[in-house]
C-alpha cells in the first residue's frame, strides 16, 4: 500500500516535470488533415510528428483518441501533415480549438490532393501519408504512414510554439 502511494507520487512529479521540460522543446507546428467516407476534410493542429525513415520514406504522427479527426484517420489511412509558414498563427488556433471545428477549411487556401485529402495550398510542404502502422500509447496513437506524395514551396518563416506560445524563428 505504501509503495503504491509512493509511486503516485512520484509519477505525478514526473508528468510535471516532464510538461515543463517539453515546453522548452520549440516545436513547428503542422495542421494535419485526413479525409472521411463522404470527401469531408477533417484535422487538427499537431507538433507530434516526425519523419520515421527515407526507406521506405515514413513519417509519423502522435493523435490525442478524443480527436475528432482520430476514428477519421483511422478509417481512412490517410493523413497529411502541412508544415506552417509564421503567417499561418490564426489558421493554427482555429485547428487547435474545438468550438471553432466548423470553420476548419473556411480560413485559408485548401486544395485536393492525392486519394482526396486536403494540403494548404501554401503550407512550407505538404507531406501525404498512408498509414501502415497505429500503435495505441495511453491517451495517443501513434500513426506511421508510408509517404505517397510530398508538396513544396519556397522556403519561409516557420510558424514555431515554445513555453505554451506561439513564436517565430529570428534569422
Ligand atoms: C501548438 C499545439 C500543438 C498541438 N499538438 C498536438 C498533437 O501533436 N497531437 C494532438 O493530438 N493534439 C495536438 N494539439 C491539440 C489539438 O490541436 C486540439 O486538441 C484540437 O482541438 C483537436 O481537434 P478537435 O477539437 O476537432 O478534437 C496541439 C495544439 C496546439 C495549440
Amino acid at each position: 500500500m505504501r509503495a503504491n502511494i509512493l509511486e503516485v507520487a512520484y509519477s505525478a512529479d514526473v508528468v510535471a516535470e516532464f510538461k515543463s521540460a517539453m515546453g522548452r522543446f520549440a516545436a513547428s507546428i503542422t495542421l494535419v488533415t485526413t479525409v472521411d467516407d463522404q470527401g469531408y476534410p477533417h484535422g487538427l493542429a499537431a507538433t507530434a510528428f516526425s519523419s520515421v525513415s527515407m526507406d521506405p520514406a515514413s513519417a509519423l504522427i502522435c493523435v490525442n483518441r478524443n480527436a475528432s479527426a482520430s476514428p477519421i484517420i483511422k478509417r481512412s489511412g490517410l493523413f497529411c501533415v502541412n508544415m506552417l509558414q509564421s503567417q499561418h498563427e490564426p489558421i493554427c488556433r482555429i485547428f487547435s480549438q474545438s468550438d471553432l471545428r466548423d470553420k476548419r477549411f473556411i480560413e485559408g487556401e485548401w486544395k485536393t490532393g492525392v486519394r482526396g485529402i486536403c494540403y494548404l495550398a501554401d503550407a512550407q510542404a505538404s507531406i501525404i501519408c498512408e498509414v501502415v502502422q497505429e500503435i495505441e500509447h495511453g491517451t495517443h496513437t501513434v500513426f506511421i504512414g508510408n509517404v505517397i506524395d510530398v508538396i513544396t514551396q519556397p522556403l519561409e518563416q516557420p510558424l514555431m510554439y515554445m513555453g505554451g506560445r506561439y513564436r517565430e524563428l529570428r534569422g
